[in-house]
Parts: structure tokens; sequence; C-alpha cells
């Protein structure tokens, strides 16, 4: 069950990485470079933020909404990591990380929610 789903997930990274650049301004282009960073804010994420968001943030906040729900529906949610990740590297990085998983959850019925 698991494995055709981290496929499309995988998926989904590799083709918004390259068929949809313009629509994703970033400091840094290079598809290289973005899956390094990519893996790093896994490992921040996992290390640091899964005790209370689970490793794909989607552990039930006290509201019954959940940190991948949230930042969803933010604008910006690398502005709102910000919040927690003062070092603009590491917010960078998670920010990849968690952007594959906010686009898969938008992208599923239950997430696709107008603003
Ligand atoms: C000790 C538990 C705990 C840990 C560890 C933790 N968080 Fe949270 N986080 C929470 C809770 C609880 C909330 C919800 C607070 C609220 O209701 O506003 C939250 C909210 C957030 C929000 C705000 C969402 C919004 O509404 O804008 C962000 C962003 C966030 N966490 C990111 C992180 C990141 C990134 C890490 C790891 C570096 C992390 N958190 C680690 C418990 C935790």
């Amino acid at each position: 069950m698991k494995t055709p789903f981290v496929t499309a997930i995988a998926i989904c990274l590799v083709s918004s990485t390259w068929l949809l650049p313009p629509q994703r301004p970033s400091p840094h282009p290079d598809a290289g470079e973005q899956s390094a960073g990519l893996a790093q804010g896994k490992a921040i994420f996992v290390s640091r933020c899964s005790t209370c968001h689970d490793d794909n943030g989607n552990k039930k906040l006290a509201d019954g909404t959940t940190l991948l729900a949230r930042l969803a529906q933010s604008k910006d949610p690398e502005a709102r990591l910000g919040t927690r990740l003062k070092n603009p590297q590491e917010r960078r990085q998670v920010t990849l990380y968690i952007r594959s998983m906010i686009e898969q959850y938008a992208s599923t019925p239950a997430g696709a929610k107008p603003h």
C-alpha cells in the first residue's frame, strides 16, 4: 500500500522541480542542490519536529488541525516555519522537505479546500 504512495510523492516532487520552475521561485533552482537540501530538511524535521508533528507534519494539534494543514493554507509556508526555525538555511531546507508533502496534501480531495 505504501510504496505506490511514496513513489507518487517522489514523482510529484521530481515533476514539480523539473516541469514547473516558473511557479516555484527559489533562490536555488539547481535540482541537485534542492534534493540535497531536501534530505537535510527531512533530517532536521524528523529529529527535531516529529515528536509533536510526526515525520510528515500530519499529527493533530490541540485544535484538530495539523501543521501540514496549516502550512498548506498559508500563502507563505516558509515564513510560518520561520517562527520555529530561525536559521535561514534550516528553514529553507525544511521548507523543501515539507513543500512536497504540502503539494501532496493539497492535491488530495480532503485537502483541496478553498483558501
Ligand atoms: C514539543 C512539541 C513540538 C515540537 C518539538 C515542535 N512543535 Fe511545532 N507546534 C507544536 C504545537 C503544539 C503547535 C500548535 C500551537 C498552536 O496551536 O498555535 C505547533 C505549531 C507550529 C507551527 C505554527 C503553525 C501555524 O499555525 O502557523 C509551526 C510553523 C511549527 N509548529 C513548526 C515546527 C517545526 C519546524 C518544528 C521543529 C523544528 C516544531 N514545530 C517542533 C508543538 C511542537
